[in-house]
């Protein structure tokens, strides 16, 4: 399998597989790589030629520095799965710090035209300013014709998609559906870091959602977010930081739903110290 840790020799790469006409899919991740990204992996082998994937704990979009400095790192085993989908076809970009921001490691300002004061944009400050950073310096170095994007994190596909838009980025964003666990928690890096007893509780957060979606034909957005939010009073080990539901184009919070719409719910919910997100299409 073919590893570069510095953009030079990946740019070199790139340019050899696009002289042989080759066609190249992107999915950029942070590793401790899951099932959920081997089923973009996957999808981009359908699509592509080769499939490159980057993995980098980018420090720019994390507000929480602890977060950062605990996020999990397991280059060795990401390589192992990677191995078990193509040897051939998957190309693994694991750049430094340095390799990608020099020693200027800070983030651009980028306006997605609102997008980025919903929800996460709330809670979590700057976080999309370093996603859109990082994102698009990769595209640069990648070129890719096709980039792979989990609706897990719906809001940042989102917001790559106006990015993409905005810049005239050369690259077709493609959304990807949430690959879960049997249990019905969705696959995440942070998942790893879950204690027996909150891993065995979080389950709870999709079963809550499912509920949602059944109850949504019925109940007004304001009456299903009170329900929800009882859910998870009187819950022992999760607590909720917000549900919402959002016009899926505008990520605003619905007022009044109408039926020329499509409405999705998403909801944030700390587990111990860790942040699961995680989100439903409700019509
Ligand atoms: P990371 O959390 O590693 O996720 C990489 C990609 O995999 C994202 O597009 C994410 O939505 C997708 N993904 C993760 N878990 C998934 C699941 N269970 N089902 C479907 N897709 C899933 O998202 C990031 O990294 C970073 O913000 C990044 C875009 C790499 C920028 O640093």
């Amino acid at each position: 399998m073919n590893i570069f840790e510095n953009k030079k020799e990946l740019i070199a790469h790139v340019d050899a597989l696009k002289c042989e006409k080759k066609t190249l899919g992107f999915l950029p991740t942070m590793g401790a790589l899951h099932q959920g990204h081997a089923s973009l992996i996957r999808k981009g082998l359908d699509e592509n030629d080769v499939v490159v994937v980057s993995i980098f704990v980018n420090p720019t979009q994390f507000d929480n520095q602890e977060d950062l400095v605990k996020y999990p790192r397991t280059l060795d085993s990401d390589v192992e799965l990677l191995e078990t989908i193509s040897e051939e076809k998957v190309i693994v970009y694991a750049p430094s710090v340095d390799d990608i921001y020099g020693n200027n490691v800070i983030s651009t300002s980028f306006s997605y035209d609102g997008l980025e004061h919903e929800m996460e944009g709330r809670f979590r400050d700057g976080h999309f300013d370093g996603v859109g950073t990082v994102v698009k310096r990769l595209f640069e170095i990648v070129r890719p014709d096709k980039a792979y994007f989990g609706e897990k994190d719906f809001q940042q596909l989102m917001i790559i998609k106006k990015l993409v838009e905005k810049y005239n980025i050369p690259v077709k964003v493609v959304g990807c559906k949430i690959y879960r666990a049997k249990d019905g928690l969705a696959m995440s890096s942070r998942n790893l870091r879950l204690k027996p007893e909150y891993r065995k509780a979080a389950p709870f957060v999709y079963k809550t959602l499912k509920a949602a979606k059944d109850k949504f034909g019925t109940k007004s957005a304001d009456k299903l977010t009170e329900w929800v939010t009882k859910q998870f009073a009187g819950h022992d080990l999760l607590t909720l930081e917000y549900f919402i539901i959002a016009n899926i184009s505008t990520l605003k919070t619905v007022k009044r739903k109408t039926n020329q719409k499509s409405y999705r719910a998403f909801i944030a919910v700390y587990a111990d110290d860790i942040r699961l997100i995680d989100n439903i299409a409700l019509n």
